[in-house]
């Protein structure tokens, strides 16, 4: 696929290490100085990344807001001195990613990745709206509470929606769901305000009860309070996912902890299972319960193992825990409480404020993984799964 990457500076700074990385990969990288070239190149040309570092004639900010507004199909990496780095201004004035003056040679070449996976998904985009008709639904799960699951779910989200794709967050725990909290949104419209107005009523989509975050998701947030969750049930949620289908290509839902009519209902509805488990021995037993209970109910086959917060040389051996689960693990999520505590407690996703973190790192690696998986055919899956022993 041609992208066409630019490079915009309004001092004289050369591209540098940009360029090299560029040309490694066979691009090309057009460098100017002079925005009326850049206007020019903008205008002819469709699949463009743009590096763009200001200081001094333009400030950064402004005038990534003028070239998104004019060029609203450019990805846009803004450059900005390290003191002014500020990523959620970034996003509201266009940016597709940033990058700290003093970026190191990673950090420039996970931008340059991201950009172009960007980049192809986006031309691919008659294959995105027929994959909405097939739009995936994954349960983050684990019948213990405070493993971490609100934590991925509304990172997952984030990352799933920079892939480009449309993403819906459900909030599967009406009682005390804490959704819209770790994005910092109090909704005025929830699941409660659309069962009570929407259900049933073709003109009422679930979208009008769905709140837009930060990140380009869209969640359908639990009811404003406790004792509301009692009007919601099982069949609300059937109805509710399946509208979230054919407006979204993913829907998370973040599950509840106990075994309702409700969070059976979610795993009936997934396409896959997030286990999310973490290295103690008392989640692994609930975990390995909960597994037998998705066997007997035949949703077994959907889950795949998350471990979360795991730390090298701690904790029970992965050999074992894959033993104790009888499944192979899919995916580890590094322990970084700094990174999740702060994100939780500014009502800011990780995958926003801190997304080259560890944790940032993990769960995009994760939702690359899932991605990838979906778009395979059910018979290369399969024969995915099939190199695990089932049983000892
Ligand atoms: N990878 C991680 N590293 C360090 N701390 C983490 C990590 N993931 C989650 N945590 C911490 O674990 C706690 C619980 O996270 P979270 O609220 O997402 O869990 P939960 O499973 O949704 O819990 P609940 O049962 O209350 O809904 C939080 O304090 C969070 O900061
Ligand atoms: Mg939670």
């Amino acid at each position: 696929m041609d992208i066409n990457w630019y490079y915009f500076s309004d001092t004289n700074t050369p591209p540098g290490e940009i360029k090299i990385l560029l040309e490694k990969q066979r691009f090309k990288l057009t460098a100017t100085n002079q925005i009326e070239k850049l206007h020019t190149l903008l205008i002819q040309n469709n699949q463009s990344v743009l590096f763009l570092k200001a200081h001094t004639l333009y400030n950064v900010y402004e005038l990534c807001q003028e070239i998104s507004v004019l060029y609203p199909h450019v990805y846009i990496i803004l450059i900005v001195p390290d003191n002014m780095e500020n990523l959620k201004k970034a996003m509201l004035m266009g940016a597709s990613d940033t990058l700290r003056s003093s970026y190191d040679h990673d950090e420039l070449s996970e931008a340059i990745d991201h950009a172009k996976k960007y980049m192809e998904h986006r031309a691919k985009k008659d294959q995105l709206y027929l994959l909405k008709e097939k739009s995936r639904v994954i349960a983050i799960s684990n019948p213990k509470g405070g493993v971490g699951r609100t934590l991925l779910t509304v990172n997952l989200a984030i990352s799933f929606a920079r892939m480009g794709k449309k993403v819906a967050v459900i909030d599967g725990n009406l009682q005390f769901g804490e959704v819209a909290m770790y994005y910092n949104m109090k909704p005025k419209r929830t699941i409660y305000e659309w069962v009570k107005e929407g259900y049933g009523r073709e003109n009422y989509s679930i979208d009008q009860y769905m709140t837009k975050v930060d990140g380009d998701v869209s969640i359908l947030a639990a009811p404003p309070r406790p004792e509301f969750f009692e009007g919601i049930s099982d069949e609300h949620i059937k109805v509710s996912v399946e509208a979230a289908k054919k407006l979204f290509d993913i829907v998370l839902i973040d599950m509840p902890v106990f075994l309702s009519e409700i969070h059976l209902r979610c795993l009936d509805m997934a396409d896959e299972i997030l286990l999310l488990a973490i290295n103690e021995i008392s989640v692994l037993r609930l975990s390995q319960l909960y597994l037998e209970t998705l066997e007997s109910i035949k949703q077994r086959d959907k889950v795949k193992l998350v471990l979360n917060r795991t730390a090298k040389g701690q904790g029970i051996e992965i050999k074992k825990i894959e033993e104790i689960l009888e499944m192979p693990l899919f995916h580890s999520l590094p322990d970084q409480a700094n990174v999740a505590n702060s994100s939780i407690k500014a009502g800011q996703p990780f995958m926003l404020s801190n997304s080259r973190s560890q944790l940032g790192k993990g769960v995009w690696k994760l939702a690359e993984m899932l991605f990838d998986q979906m778009n395979k055919g059910p018979a290369e899956s399969k024969k995915a799964k099939r190199w695990f022993p089932v049983g000892k």
